[in-house]
């Protein structure tokens, strides 16, 4: 016998029921983010490597020990894309959509690649969906994109999450920070690998999860104390625009967030039905990437919501999404002519929005009503050569088990009443 083939190790996969579940969750949160103006993006699933290298970040886990990177057969290095906000900016200046009128409000969804060590709610490949406005440096923006994803997870029903959020500051609190920051860091007993880290970049020794690191990093200065007038100035203001949301938020002074680009606004979304892996998605402003990637010195600000963690804190939540069935009408032909006759039906009630099936495979009657029943479909249609010829079929209520039998004219027009 062949030997068994299997999905690689870590990646997410939906299939029915579940799927359905999975699609109501990414329409929801697409749908927050359509309500706000913002237009679908479609990118590349795969980049050059460099775009991550200076996007993300050298000093990230995730440049450092996450990517999918591969040569190409020309011999260029390409990697699975692990985010999306560097490859929307890529295209913003490649295309150059900051000509025609600010922000750009993009929105973008699908797959995401990470070469982390898979567990519950982590994966390889993931779901996200996101959304990137571009060139307006407004406090009332941030705000918008934190209720959108704020009312993206509502509109699902969850409940039991927080919004950590915290401010990164303008590029001279960060350089005040670092300096702080850094002469903190030479006074304890790090490992090499992490004085390196240091070097590139302190802030992100901050995002150390390792206990004893957290323990060391416990007096460690926050950037909060380093903030210029003006950058408090505009977080100030991004909180009041929160509470004219009336969205509730938890201050979270050493929230520095995974990724290099971030300055200013930053926040996390966070669930306690998720286990270890409790961000059901996060974000933030990055002042300085557009202009790092050799487009104009533009803002921006943007999330990333993770699709398989929203959709596990809805199970957590006991949330019921999705449709229990495939279809609402099975159809059921006994014999060959029958069986054209529903071909057609099918296609004719497809055709008026009424989801249709049919048992292929010229099953016995007995097999084909398990099939129904499994379909989880309202109505079933059985048609034998007697309704032939007498131009009528038999509709089944598969609820009640109430059976009656229906001119073939007025066949379309019922179903759609019980449907109704
Ligand atoms: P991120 O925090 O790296 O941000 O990822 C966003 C979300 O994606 C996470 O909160 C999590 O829900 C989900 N996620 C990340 N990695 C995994 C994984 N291995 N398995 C399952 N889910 C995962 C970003 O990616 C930024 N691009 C967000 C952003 C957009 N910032 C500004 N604009």
């Amino acid at each position: 016998m062949a030997s068994q083939l299997r999905a690689p190790k870590g990646v997410s996969e939906y299939f029915p029921p579940r799927s359905d579940a999975f699609l109501a969750v990414r329409n929801s949160l697409a749908r927050a983010a359509t309500n706000a103006g913002f237009g679908y993006i479609e990118l590349p699933v795969f980049e050059d490597t460099a775009l991550y290298v200076r996007g993300v970040g050298e000093s990230t886990d995730v440049v450092s020990k996450e990517m999918y990177t591969f040569t190409d057969r020309g011999d260029r290095s390409l990697t699975l894309r692990p985010e999306g906000t560097a490859g929307v900016v890529r295209s913003v200046i490649e295309h150059s959509l900051d000509r025609a009128g600010l922000p750009v409000k993009l929105w973008y969804t699908g797959p995401f690649f990470r070469a982390e060590r898979p567990q519950q709610g982590r994966y390889r490949q993931f779901y996200q969906l996101g959304v990137e406005a571009i060139g307006v440096y407004d406090p009332a923006l941030d705000a918008e994109v934190i209720a959108i994803a704020d009312e993206g997870f509502k509109r699902l029903g969850l409940t039991g999450y927080q919004i950590l959020i915290n401010s990164l500051g303008d590029a001279k609190t960060r350089a005040n920070y670092r300096e702080t920051l850094s002469e903190f860091l030479s006074r304890l007993d790090l490992d090499e690998p992490t004085r390196e880290r240091a070097k590139i970049n302190p802030l992100r020794v901050l995002d150390d999860k390792r206990p004893q690191m957290q323990e060391l990093l416990a007096d460690a200065p926050l950037i909060g104390d380093s903030m210029t007038p003006a950058a408090a100035q505009y977080h100030a203001e991004m909180l009041g625009y929160l509470r004219e949301l009336g969205i509730e938020w938890v201050d979270q002074p050493r929230l520095v967030r995974g990724l290099d680009y971030y300055t200013s606004t930053t926040f996390e979304f966070v669930h306690g039905g998720l286990g270890a892996q409790s961000a059901l998605g996060g974000g933030g402003r990055y002042d300085g990437l557009m202009a790092d990637l050799g487009g104009q010195d533009l803002s921006g600000i943007g999330f990333g919501l993770g699709l398989d963690r929203t959709l596990l804190a809805c199970e957590a939540e006991g949330i019921e999404l999705g449709r229990a069935s495939t279809c609402d009408v099975f159809l059921i032909p006994l014999g060959l002519a029958a069986k054209s006759r529903l071909v057609g039906l099918a296609a004719q009630l497809r055709s008026v929005g009424v989801r249709t099936d049919l048992a292929y495979g010229d099953r016995a009657i007995k097999a084909a009503m398990r099939g129904a029943d499994r379909s989880g479909a309202r109505l079933a249609v059985v048609l034998g050569d007697r309704d032939l010829e007498n131009a009528t079929a038999e509709l089944k209520d598969l609820t009640s088990g109430a059976q009656a039998t229906v001119d073939w004219t007025d066949l379309i027009s019922t179903i759609q009443e019980k449907l109704a």
